[in-house]
């Protein structure tokens, strides 16, 4: 029996990283995607329909950019007129910024949170109408251990993350009863394209806070998001789960 049969998933940055190994894992397990990505590409759809016909269920791409309200409201209509249901939300797109504070142009502190902040909430304020109707779901947001530690150049990017966990504690509690849960991941560094900027700023101290002292893998994060979108985590919500290797 999978894990998620019959369930329905919206998951973000579905094309590269993270957000593409959480659409894999959810689909392996039997759930229905649709997976939103950025750009349409002949290499994207062709990836989603190779996972659909692998695991035997819906992989329906969806395009909008996070940074533009309207594209995402115009993007949901999609998911809104099927009427089916959305069981899971993974908010997974995101951009990095190392700049130290007073090197940051605020247009550029503004468009980090457009797309970490603001697009996800956006998406998460639309899905939750669908939820609330439902009185299920289950919505993670991918933020970042930069969310909770704090570092030099991580003024843009570890606030945009901080306010995206902060924002997943209030949510969990305003829809408990509802019986949607809300969680977080705070990944440490992880070996996706992203990781490569992060090296460039601080090199190999990357690893410096890690007690495990790799990178995690991003297969390692989808399987806690697997968890929390299943019904093993029933009663999991409002937490955040460090997928960092431990600290040192
Ligand atoms: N890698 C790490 O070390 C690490 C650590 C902690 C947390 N995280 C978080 O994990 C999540 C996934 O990161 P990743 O490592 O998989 O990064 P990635 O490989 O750089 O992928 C980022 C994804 O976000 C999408 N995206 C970026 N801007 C977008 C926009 N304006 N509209 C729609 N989609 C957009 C990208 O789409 P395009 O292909 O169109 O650019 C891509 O699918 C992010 O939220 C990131 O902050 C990553």
């Amino acid at each position: 029996m999978k894990l998620l049969n019959e369930k329905y998933a919206v998951v973000t940055g579905a094309n590269r990283g993270i957000g593409h190994c959480i659409t894999e894992k959810l689909a392996s397990e039997g759930c229905n995607i649709w997976a939103c990505a950025r750009k349409q590409t002949d290499e994207f759809e062709a990836d989603m329909a190779r996972l659909a016909e692998e695991y035997g269920v819906t992989v329906t791409p969806v395009y909008f950019d996070l940074a533009d309200e309207a594209q995402i409201k115009e993007g949901f209509k999609t998911i809104y007129k099927s009427k089916l249901p959305v069981n899971i939300l993974v908010n997974a797109a995101g951009v990095v910024n190392t700049d130290l504070f007073q090197m940051t142009p605020m247009t550029v502190m503004r468009q980090v949170f457009d797309i970490n902040y603001f697009g996800a909430v956006t998406l998460t304020q639309l899905v939750l109408k669908l939820m609330q109707r439902q009185k299920n779901g289950s919505i993670i947001n991918i933020a970042s251990v930069a969310g909770i530690d704090t570092n030099p150049t991580n003024a843009t990017y570890g606030t945009s993350k901080a306010a995206l966990i902060h924002f997943s504690k209030i949510l969990a509690a305003e829809t408990g009863a509802s019986g949607i849960r809300v969680n977080v991941i705070a990944p440490g560094p992880t070996d996706t394209d992203m990781v490569e900027t992060v090296k460039k700023a601080v090199g190999e101290h990357i690893l410096d806070r890690c007690a495990m002292g790799r990178l995690a893998k991003p297969e390692e994060v989808a399987e806690v998001a697997l968890f929390l979108a299943s019904d093993k985590a029933s009663f999991v919500n409002g937490q955040v789960i460090r997928v960092d290797g431990g600290a040192n």
